[in-house]
């Protein structure tokens, strides 16, 4: 039976945001619908939320791993898709999915060996991708049943989730309490915000996995969307892609996307990076200064003329350009999700920084509070 409620409340009180005027806070027009979505194999209940703002703009995010199921965008014509990857049922998302719209942690992307040392003490993290750690483990964030502040969430018409990450989960030290914050604007903004605690140091990268096909998913393959990635370097990786630590300008090489460039201009080029890769499956270092929210990337798809824009405050972007799906992975409406049908545009700290001293700190101890907020913003041209 699907429990439907309309949460419409302003963001101030009622009658101040009918003056429109919250302390100097803009008032959107999201409407959020909560029903129910299904239950883990726990048991556990998960519900979907869908976000919508006037221009019918729409997210849809279960509090399952905090994942968007669907995203619909107008095109140049007013004409919404849906433009992410994605599952017609729980089931499916809990089966086996290559975490399409979820949210990554507690370390997104790869660890070496699956180990790290911190104030001296050594940690071994469960190997899940070839040699390696990937994407917080066995049962990482995406594979949890988030908590939903359903209070915090009615007010501000945003959807709060919360996770409890306790001390030795996946074998990380610490128990690491994560808020992520989904919010739509009337901008076609989609924006995350992500805070965390420890009560003992710990390693954190969080990030958000959408698989996009600026198109509609489905619709073939991502490899005429044209990209710019503000970043002069990238990480350099190793055949397990594992950063090897340097920092290597994209000038002259099939990663220079400054200019920007179709993803399938250069994607099956002669060169180590991309061979090793597979396509595209880098961290870029972003040019924009670290902690302030600025652009990272931009990605145009000409028949719709969809444009979406990355905006974080984090220095790195993972861009994967869906290398590894091959059409075993049957998604919305029965179509299957052949090679490259979808790119990831992923915020984060670099990969393996809890053994690269050189790169930007991923330690997070207590007392501390981890910060970050990542926009995926819509628009046409
Ligand atoms: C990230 C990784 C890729 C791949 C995907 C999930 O983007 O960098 O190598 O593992 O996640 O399939």
């Amino acid at each position: 039976m699907k429990t439907s409620v309309i949460l419409t409340t302003l963001s101030c009180s009622l009658l101040i945001g009918l003056l429109s005027s919250c302390s100097g806070t803009k008032q959107e027009s999201t409407t959020m619908e909560k029903s129910l979505y299904g239950k883990t194999a726990e048991g556990t209940e998960v519900f979907l939320y869908t976000l919508r703002n006037k221009h019918g703009m729409e997210a849809r995010i279960t509090n399952y791993g905090g994942t968007v199921v669907s995203l619909l965008v107008p095109d140049r014509d007013g004409k919404l898709a849906d433009v992410v990857l994605g599952f017609d049922s729980l089931a499916s998302y809990i089966a086996d999915s290559p975490y399409f719209g979820s949210i990554i942690g507690r370390y997104g992307n790869r660890i070496g060996k699956g180990n790290f040392d911190l104030n001296g003490v050594k940690y071994t993290l469960a190997i899940n991708n070839g040699a390696n750690h990937l994407h917080g483990g066995l049962k990482g964030f995406d594979k949890v049943a988030w908590i939903v502040d359903e209070r915090e969430s009615k007010a501000g018409k945003v959807l709060v989730l919360n996770y409890l990450s306790k001390d030795g989960e996946e074998e990380y030290p610490g128990s690491l309490s994560v808020k992520v914050v989904y919010s739509m604007t009337d901008s076609n903004e989609l924006k995350i915000e992500y805070s965390a605690t420890t009560d003992k140091p710990t390693v954190v990268n969080l990030t958000h996995h959408s698989y996009f096909n600026l198109a509609g998913a489905g619709n073939g393959n991502i490899l005429d969307h044209e990209l710019f990635i503000d970043a002069d370097r990238f990480t350099p990786v190793d055949p397990g892609l594992i950063p090897t630590g340097e920092l290597k300008s994209v000038r002259g090489t099939p990663l220079d996307f400054i200019t920007p460039t179709l993803i399938g201009a250069r994607i099956n080029d002669v060169y180590d990076q991309v061979k090793v890769g597979g396509g595209y499956d880098h961290n870029w270092v972003l040019n924009k200064p670290a902690n302030v929210l600025g652009i990272a990337a931009r990605a145009y798809e000409k028949t719709s003329g969809r444009v979406m824009e990355v905006l974080t405050t984090e220095p790195g972007l993972q861009f994967y350009s869906g290398n590894f799906l091959n059409g075993t992975h049957v998604g919305k409406g029965g179509r299957k999700y052949d090679h490259r049908y979808g790119f990831c545009l992923e915020t984060q700290h670099f990969p393996d920084s809890p053994n690269k001293p050189q790169f930007p700190t991923t330690v997070l101890n207590p007392g501390q509070t981890l910060t970050s907020t990542t926009v995926y913003r819509f628009s046409v041209k």
